[in-house]
């Protein structure tokens, strides 16, 4: 059964929004995936959700597996049931992006980003090493762990001071934004981690290269004054 909501965090104010089922559960800030909510079926129908008590809609999602080959699986499922491949698959940060200065190694993952045929956008990760960044946070939260989600909003200033309230912090002092892409990660003390997208030209890109790079020299920046650092 579906309920109609208004939202309030900045996607847009005056839009009604027909929320579907969460496929997460949420827990002092943290969120997991319902064991039972991962198949194609439910992502695809799942848009808009509400989350954190607001009706959100949902750019994209993602997926943890434990090794590339689980991953793939998954991502053949996802392809017969009429996904497209958008993004990948490759080992990311480094095929996608040549001239990146300067990151640690133990953010690499395995990396595969597909479109559902309800414009939903999946990503699907994998750990690149042992101990890595990814393999860490599968160890500690488990395959149902909810790396981020990513919502889609259209004034992404507005969805930020919402998400403030909310107790979500920006994990850099400004948006990255290459023109067409506008990101802003935001993270609770539950170490739960949103994306706020603004999609300018439209596209599927779930990341570019330079709001990489912007990324992680805002980390610095963040860093020094003391507020959270990434993860
Ligand atoms: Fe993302």
């Amino acid at each position: 059964m579906k309920n109609q909501y208004t939202s309030t965090t900045g996607y847009n104010s005056n839009e009604t929004l027909s929320a579907g089922e969460s496929p997460f559960v949420e827990t002092d800030g943290l969120l997991l995936y319902k064991e039972n909510c991962k198949t194609p079926e439910f992502l695809n129908s799942s848009s808009c959700i509400t989350l954190f008590g607001e009706s959100l809609i949902i750019d994209h999602f993602v997926l943890l597996f434990t090794d590339r080959e689980t991953l793939t699986n998954y991502a053949d499922t996802l392809v017969k049931y009429g996904a497209q491949i958008t993004e990948g698959p490759g080992l990311w940060p480094d095929e996608f992006c040549s001239k990146l200065d300067a990151l640690p190694q133990d953010i690499s993952m395995y990396f595969l980003a597909l479109l559902m045929p309800s414009g939903v956008i999946l990503v699907l990760l994998a750990p690149h090493a042992p101990n890595d960044k990814l393999d860490i946070l599968l160890s500690k939260r488990g395959v149902n762990a909810v790396h981020h989600v990513a919502l889609r909003v259209n004034d992404i200033y507005a969805a930020a001071a919402a998400w403030q309230k909310k107790g979500f912090i920006p994990l850099s002092m400004t948006p990255q934004d290459d023109g067409c892409l506008c990101q802003w990660f935001l993270g609770n003390s539950a170490e739960q981690i949103i994306e706020l997208i603004y999609r300018r030209c439209g596209g599927r890109e779930t990341f570019s290269c330079p709001n990489i790079a912007g990324l992680r020299l805002s980390e610095g920046e963040l860093t020094k004054i003391k507020h959270l650092s990434l993860r």
